[in-house]
């Protein structure tokens, strides 16, 4: 039998440099997209696809990341005298369940592999979800749902795939396929950053991951790879190699890379055009910016 898959790791220790100056202060993670911080929409997908507990891998000056989750017993007070109900309502799924959340110390950020290896006591032998909260997933069924149903078919390892341009590739991890199933992919070789003429494919791995206690025992090697950094990349290829257990899976929805600013103002669009109270107004703003910027050419 299967385990199912009940805790998640989020990686929220790196420093946010393509932010900067507003990273010097504020998480990147809290950082809103139209009024809720990236974190936010990266919970509500571990929670709809069914996890229980939620590992955060922070490091220095993320505080306001904890906070978030805390109770805030004086706005809670204020709008209760207000009888503002649909505020207090809105709140609530910032609440965390006691003893679900916990936060763990990467004391320096040697990367992304570290940054998981440091959850490994919490993770015990337990199959467990990484989610990169910088990949906001827009999605008719949320992301890490769709992957813990293929999970169900395949067990193993799987990881998020979607097709990139080949001189996008280089920004990416990259599968290199054994066979193609459709929606899932039996891989045989996972690059991390190919140069564009030697990438093995088209399909990108990008922050969703479901992978075995295999893989953070290969991380316990604390090897160095690409850039200097412990890399997840090399830990999950180094499980291809151990027992060809390893699947990518072409999810269904539109991914925004909210670490790049670019991203991050495409993001805004796309959950701003989405929600029904902003629509209107929004849509005929940017498309006035539009005529104006057409109009200056
Ligand atoms: P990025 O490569 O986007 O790095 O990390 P970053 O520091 O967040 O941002 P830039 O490039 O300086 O602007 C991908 C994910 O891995 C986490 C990050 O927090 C992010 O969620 N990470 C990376 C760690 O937790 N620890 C690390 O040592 C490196």
């Amino acid at each position: 039998m299967k385990r199912k898959v009940t805790k998640a790791i989020f990686p929220v220790a790196g420093l946010g440099t393509r932010f900067l100056p507003a990273t010097k202060s504020i998480p990147k993670e809290i950082m809103t997209l139209v009024d809720r911080p990236l974190i936010q929409y990266a919970i509500d997908e571990a929670r709809a696809a069914g996890i229980k507990e939620f590992i955060f891998v922070t490091s220095r000056g993320k505080s306001a990341l904890e906070d978030y989750f805390d109770a805030a017993p004086l706005v809670e007070a204020e709008l209760r005298k207000k009888g503002k109900k649909d505020l207090l309502e809105l709140l609530k799924m910032t609440n965390m369940e006691s003893g679900a959340i916990a936060y763990i110390r990467q004391q320096k950020a040697m990367g992304l592999g570290h940054a998981v290896w440091c959850a490994r006591r919490l993770i015990g032998d337990e199959p467990f979800a990484v989610i990169l909260p910088d990949d906001v997933i827009a999605a008719e069924k949320p992301c890490l749902q769709q992957m813990v149903e293929a999970y169900g078919e395949t067990g193993g390892n799987i990881v998020a795939a979607m097709e990139v341009a080949p001189e996008k590739a280089s920004a990416y991890g990259v599968l290199d396929i054994k066979e193609d199933m459709g929606s899932i992919v039996h891989v045989k070789g996972m690059v991390e950053k190919p140069k564009a003429a030697e990438a093995p494919s088209n399909l990108a791995v990008i922050g969703r991951y479901i992978l075995t206690p295999n893989v953070m025992e290969n991380l316990n090697k604390r090897k160095t790879g690409a850039g200097g950094e412990i890399q997840l990349t090399d830990a999950i290829a180094a499980e291809i190699k151990a027992s060809g257990n390893v699947y990518g899976y072409r999810f269904r929805g539109q991914r925004f890379d909210c670490g790049s600013k670019a991203g991050f103002l495409q993001a805004t669009v796309a959950f701003g055009l989405a929600r029904d109270d902003l629509r209107d107004e929004f849509a005929s703003f940017l498309s006035e910016m539009m005529t104006v910027r057409k109009a200056a050419e």
